[in-house]
């Protein structure tokens, strides 16, 4: 009987220490992102959203074997944006019967306080069925549409509600931009004219506004409002190929925008990476912003990677340090780069 409960309690001993051992407080651009069970984070072209304490990562679930009738959303939880549990998979049945090799790319999840609901932004894509056997099916992105779902719950069940294509124009990557008032606003590519910023409805549930058009074609869109300034960042148009990533200013969201100018030496192409969000941390000390790019790998998409580096912002600049190891606290808002 003694020897069970010693064995029980050298067990439990021995399973607390390996959680403390999974617990990071690093974070390594490039690098296998384990999630607390000890697998690589799967959330690829995602973003990032903070309800009460806890962040949510919602993105593209990229693990082999799934369901190929379906795509999939992931969400993690994470108190530090560093140490990731993986919560579940919103599984997504094909939203329009008229598509065909479809995709569900970039999702992103905004959370209305007044309604209590989650709300759920997606690029929709594929190619369009010909009707008419003199109709050509269009390319693999020639739907060009946002998806809209909603749950309850951040880890859902969410239910799609509709597709459709913002204020009547084409939308392909999307970006998730919150204000410090917190307006919500969704970004969209529209590829023949530019980088659209558009506000969302009171309820989220359509885009509503638009604010401006950046006559730049750039996907990856993402914003930071930082010290009066709105930075906007996006890439070139290279498929899943990296490029050098661009910023441009403006003191409204309405522009007039700056020119785009480089974030990164563009001989790296953005380290490699593309661009998905900004996170802003405001913490106790200092504010922080964080890039959060994709580190793409086409022929294994499940292996790709992210590069999460703090950027040194301010004064109409923004810079993207070469990545190495860094650590968070999110309390005091400090980000340290370790030094090799
Ligand atoms: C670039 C986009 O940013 C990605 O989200 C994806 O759509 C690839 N193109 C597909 O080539």
């Amino acid at each position: 009987m003694k020897i069970h409960v010693t064995i029980y309690l050298l067990a439990g001993l021995v399973l607390s220490q390996l959680t403390v051992l999974a617990q990071t407080d690093t974070i390594k651009p490039g690098e296998v992102w384990p999630d607390a069970q000890g697998n690589h984070i799967q959330a690829h072209g995602g973003g990032i959203i903070k309800v009460k304490n806890d962040y949510f990562w919602y993105g593209e679930q990229r693990r082999q074997g799934l369901d190929t009738n379906y795509r999939y959303v992931s969400c993690y939880t994470s108190k530090d944006l560093v140490n990731w549990k993986f919560k579940n998979d919103v599984k997504i049945a094909k939203p329009d019967t008229v598509l065909d090799k479809w995709v569900i790319e970039r999702p992103k999840v905004y959370y209305n306080s007044k309604t209590k609901k989650y709300v759920m932004y997606m690029h929709v894509d594929g190619q369009v069925k010909s009707t008419t056997p003199n109709q050509k099916p269009t390319s693999g992105y020639g739907y060009a549409r946002v998806g809209v779902a909603i749950s309850n719950k951040p880890t859902g069940p969410f239910k799609v509600l509709k597709t459709f294509r913002p204020l009547g124009h084409e939308s392909r990557d999307i970006g998730q931009f919150i204000d410090d008032d917190g307006t919500a606003y969704l970004i969209f590519e529209d590829r023949p004219y530019g980088f659209r910023i558009a506000k969302l409805s009171d309820d989220y549930l359509s885009v509503e506004k638009e604010m401006c058009l950046i006559p730049y074609h750039m996907e990856g869109g993402a914003i930071v409002h930082y010290n009066g300034l709105y930075y906007a960042i996006g890439s070139a148009l290279t498929g899943w190929s990296a490029n050098p990533n661009k910023y441009a200013t403006a003191t409204s969201l309405a522009g007039p925008w700056t020119d785009f100018k480089d974030i990164a030496p563009p001989e790296t192409k953005t380290y490699g990476a593309q661009s998905t969000m900004m996170i802003k941390v405001v913490g106790s000390k200092k504010t922080t912003v964080i890039f959060m790019g994709d580190i793409w790998k086409p022929k294994t998409q499940w292996d790709s990677r992210y590069l999460w580096m703090p950027v040194e912002i301010g004064d109409g600049k923004l810079w993207l340090p070469k990545p190495g190891p860094w650590k968070l606290d999110v309390k005091t808002g400090e980000a340290t780069v370790i030094k090799n």
